[in-house]
């Protein structure tokens, strides 16, 4: 039987003989201890609109020191789930709590100030503003502490300081990339969301981005990743989840999930080249 688990079934669509699946969240957390997870997502229903819900109760837990993926299929929801998580989109149903403490709905410039930090899928620079500028942006809750924060920043990507005078909108993909990652750290978050980090990007660049997020992480930050290159992703990640139709199908540790067969076959493309990826 496969380690992975799945919380519920994947749509019915792509998935007849899996639809059976039973709700199970057994699998879902990081290591027990005593401590509550730094992010805890218990059943979110959010949507954009009055009576459409897209979270149909997704749940996520991030542990401190952990990487978590979300990978799932176009429109399962990932986007909007990282959004509720950071208070851009209305929890309706369940809960969310940051150190056990409930956030739910809590408004992003608090949440910033509590340590999240969140890289949007779309439009995470400003492109008229100078590399400084933009980080000036990413610190303007402590603007006293900039000098510090902005060589923290380029102590992980040290080409914003040689760019830091060049305007964001003139930069290639992955140096945008590195803006955006750069300003939501700005504030030193305890957990950074990042919606597809190497959308876009070479396979060369993606590697790079994919690098970037692991020094992240060692540099203490908590990281929440939604990636379109689900495999890769799943590579660097402590545990993932598959999303779809805005609930958990799957989820697992993140090498678990890229040898699931079940999860190979739905949702990381074609089973064949894919056994032989993951048992290289
Ligand atoms: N601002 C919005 N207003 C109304 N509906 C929205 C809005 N943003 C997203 N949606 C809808 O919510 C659903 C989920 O979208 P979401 O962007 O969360 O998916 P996703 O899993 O991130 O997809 P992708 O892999 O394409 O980025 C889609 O049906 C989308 O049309
Ligand atoms: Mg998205």
């Amino acid at each position: 039987m496969s380690e992975t688990t799945p919380t519920t079934a994947p749509a019915a669509t792509l998935a007849p003989a899996t639809a059976t699946a039973c709700a199970n969240t057994a699998g879902t957390s990081p290591a027990t201890s005593a401590q509550p997870p730094l992010l805890d997502a218990d059943e979110l229903v959010a949507g954009y609109l009055p009576g459409v819900n897209i979270l149909n109760g997704a749940s996520l837990t991030l542990g401190q020191g952990e990487i978590v993926g979300i990978i799932g299929p176009n429109g399962a929801g990932k986007s909007t789930l990282l959004k509720a998580l950071f208070g851009l989109v209305h929890i309706s149903g369940g809960s969310l709590k940051l150190k056990g403490e409930n956030i739910t709905n809590m408004r992003a410039d608090k949440l910033v100030a509590r340590g999240v930090g969140f890289v949007p899928q779309t439009e995470n620079v400003f492109p008229t503003l100078t590399i400084r500028e933009n980080m000036q942006m990413g610190a303007f809750q402590a603007p006293k502490l900039f000098a510090e924060r902005f060589d923290y920043v380029t102590s992980i990507f040290p080409r914003l300081a040689q760019r830091s005078t060049q305007v964001a909108g003139s930069l290639s993909g992955g140096e945008r990339q590195m803006v955006a990652m750069g300003r939501a750290l700005m504030m030193q978050p305890a957990v950074l969301l990042l919606d597809e980090p190497s959308a876009g990007l070479s396979p060369m660049l993606q590697d790079e981005t994919f690098i970037r997020v692991r020094q992240v992480n060692k540099a203490g930050v908590s990281v929440v990743i939604v990636e379109q290159n689900a495999r890769r992703c799943l590579q660097i990640c402590d545990r993932g989840y598959v999303l779809d139709q805005g609930r958990n199908a799957y989820s697992g540790a993140g090498r678990e999930l890229l040898n699931d067969p079940k999860v190979i076959s739905l949702y990381l493309g074609n089973l064949e080249e894919a056994v032989e990826e993951a048992g290289q």
